[in-house]
């Protein structure tokens, strides 16, 4: 699918966006290994959310849909999962093949967990090999590095582990993994990621405790509770660079997520120069939430690196437009976990937005942006990714002429609905 973009001067807007995906597939697993019923509120039914719940009805578990955003999962931590019949098909979704090995390397069962081009190339080896150390069998193609998985499970032990990036993905899949443990399981990390696993143990009532970069799991019994998914920060970025990047513009994104483990866009936009404040702050089952304003102004570049790239490794893309904009030069470092993502983002983003006559050069570990003046519309491609899509679509709105982002499908993996929330800009 082509999606269309044309030029925009001015945005005065208030915008909803979808639920959090990564707070979306965590309430779908963890209620499935839960006693009692996990109510579900404002859920993502974005393409890789949807694996999620498949492979998890696959494994016995009933959801049931009330509407698409609305779920309730009937949990069976006491009697248990069933062996799935047939492979697990986790579609494009990182967050479902390393979250589930976790889950699965617990389970007294063999399963297969496969995923699309992309997630077959997808690095798996940082799941599989501590699963391997707490005792479970995993098999993969190229050694055990690659899906698919093949996971016998059951009989773990817990270890202490510490992860070779900072990644939520593998920390998740070994607490989940430690649940079905017998002794603590300790993951330590280089630095911190998004945390959204611990909060939602700890509310269904697990033993988990984070001290500094360490978490400690012990085997506990989790019990349902409902659960009401903030707005994704991850989709209100592109509203909040639109924002950003469009001076004297006014936007607002109502009931995004907060989570400190995940605002590092918004230190970001601060720092280059735009206004951001926050209102109608909450919490919902230990996340975070509120409306966020930004308010456009001349922005200037920045260095992006550090313990800040977890903070915001899913905003690479659109921060690369906004640096893009920006006076004087915007560098990304120790970012080269964006090379292992959906696609090699930092190629994906280089190449495409300097189809509009931007200047970034890609480096090994990040980008160089020189900030320009003038763009002009572009045919660019997606490479089935569905964060490279819409940050071309943003660019597209500050460049002259029309812009073309091609495969542009993809974006449902992540942010069902967003061409029609890009055009609603236009309307206010
Ligand atoms: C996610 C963790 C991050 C992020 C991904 C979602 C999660 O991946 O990029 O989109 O839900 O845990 P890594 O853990 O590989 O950094």
């Amino acid at each position: 699918m082509d999606l269309l973009i044309k030029p925009i001067t001015k945005l005065n807007s208030v915008v909803s966006i979808p639920g959090d995906k990564s707070i979306s597939h965590r309430s779908v697993m963890i209620g499935a290994i839960a006693d009692g019923v996990t109510d579900i509120q404002n859920f993502l039914p974005g393409e890789d959310c949807l694996s999620t719940v498949r492979c998890i009805r696959q494994l016995g578990i009933e959801v049931n849909e009330i509407t698409p955003s609305h779920l309730q999962v009937i949990g069976k931590r006491s009697t248990g999962w069933q062996e799935p019949e047939n492979l697990l098909d986790v579609g494009n979704s990182g967050t479902t093949i390393r979250l589930l090995a976790g889950l699965l390397a617990g389970q007294d069962f063999f399963s297969i967990l496969t995923g699309d081009d992309s997630i077959r190339k997808r690095p798996m080896a940082r799941v599989a090999e501590p699963l391997r150390q707490m005792g479970a069998q995993v098999w993969g193609r190229h050694e055990g590095r690659y899906a698919p998985l093949a996971i016998r499970g059951g009989n773990l032990k817990g270890i202490h582990y510490t992860t070779p990036v900072a990644s939520a993905q593998i920390k998740s899949a070994l607490l989940l993994a430690g649940l079905f443990a017998q002794g603590e399981t300790v993951v330590t990390e280089p630095a911190p990621s998004r945390d959204h696993t611990e909060k939602m143990l700890q509310a269904f009532g697990a033993y988990i405790e984070t001290n500094g970069l360490t978490v400690v799991v012990k085997p506990s019994s989790l019990t349902a509770r409902p659960i009401i998914v903030p707005g994704d920060i991850s989709s209100a970025a592109f509203f909040l660079v639109a924002g950003a990047i469009i001076p004297g513009s006014s936007i607002t994104v109502k009931n995004a997520g907060l989570n400190p483990t995940r605002t590092g866009i918004l230190d970001v936009l601060a720092e280059m120069g735009a206004r951001i404040t926050i209102a109608n702050e909450q919490e919902s089952s230990g996340e975070l939430m509120g409306d966020i304003t930004v308010e456009g102004r001349a922005l200037k570049g920045v260095v992006i690196a550090g313990d800040l790239i977890p903070r915001l490794i899913d905003e690479i893309p659109v921060l690369a437009v906004a640096g893009t904009v920006a006076e004087g030069h915007t560098i990304i470092k120790d970012a080269a976990e964006l090379k292992v993502k959906e696609s090699n983002r930092l190629n994906a983003i280089a190449t495409e937005l300097n189809r509009f006559g931007a200047d970034i050069q890609e480096s090994n570990d990040g980008l160089i942006i020189k900030g320009q003046r003038r763009f002009n519309g572009a045919v660019c491609n997606s490479y089935n990714d569905h964060r490279i899509a819409m940050a071309c679509a943003l660019m597209g709105l500050v460049a002259s002429g029309q812009t073309i982002v091609k495969g542009a499908e993809c974006i449902d993996i992540s942010f069902p609905g967003f061409e029609q929330v890009l055009n609603s800009l236009r309307n206010d």
